[in-house]
């Protein structure tokens, strides 16, 4: 991944922070994913009075990428903290969102943990998932 796009995905998945609608957690996420072709797409985490039917902030901006017809991506990152916060801590992205990962992305996939522009912590989808589901041949 390139620097400068390194340095974007960062700063959008804060700012998309923002747009997230978290009226029953009060915690605000946001994720940007960078697509093979250079392309960012961000997500935040919106919520449901239907708990389930809410969606996480890293699931958000994949699907929309993947809607838009991205299916290979270059990194993500994700920030989350209580709304209208700054990021007090590393919000690691949950099982479900680890498994969406997986199913576009390579082990080696970056996955950066953004608390604020400085403090930024860079591991690898492997490093997270290391033993995925992929029993069933996805053709
Ligand atoms: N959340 C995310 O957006 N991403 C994660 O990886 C973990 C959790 C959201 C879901 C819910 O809206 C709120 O954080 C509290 O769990």
């Amino acid at each position: 991944m390139e620097t400068s796009k390194r340095t974007e995905i960062i700063e959008l998945a804060i700012r998309a922070r923002e747009r997230a609608y978290v009226p029953y957690s009060n915690f605000s996420v946001g994720a940007a994913v960078l697509t093979a072709e250079g392309e960012i797409f961000t997500g935040c985490n919106i919520e449901n009075l239907s708990y389930p039917a809410g969606l996480c902030a890293e699931r958000t901006a994949i699907f929309s990428a993947v809607a838009a017809g991205h299916r290979k991506f270059q990194g993500i990152a994700v920030s989350g903290g209580m709304k209208g916060e700054a990021a007090k801590d590393f919000c690691m992205p949950c099982g479900m969102c680890l498994q969406v990962m997986s199913e576009f992305c390579e082990p080696s996939f970056p996955v950066l943990i953004v608390k604020n522009e400085q403090e930024v912590q860079e591991y690898q989808l492997r490093d997270l998932l290391p033993h995925m589901f992929d029993s069933l041949d996805k053709g």
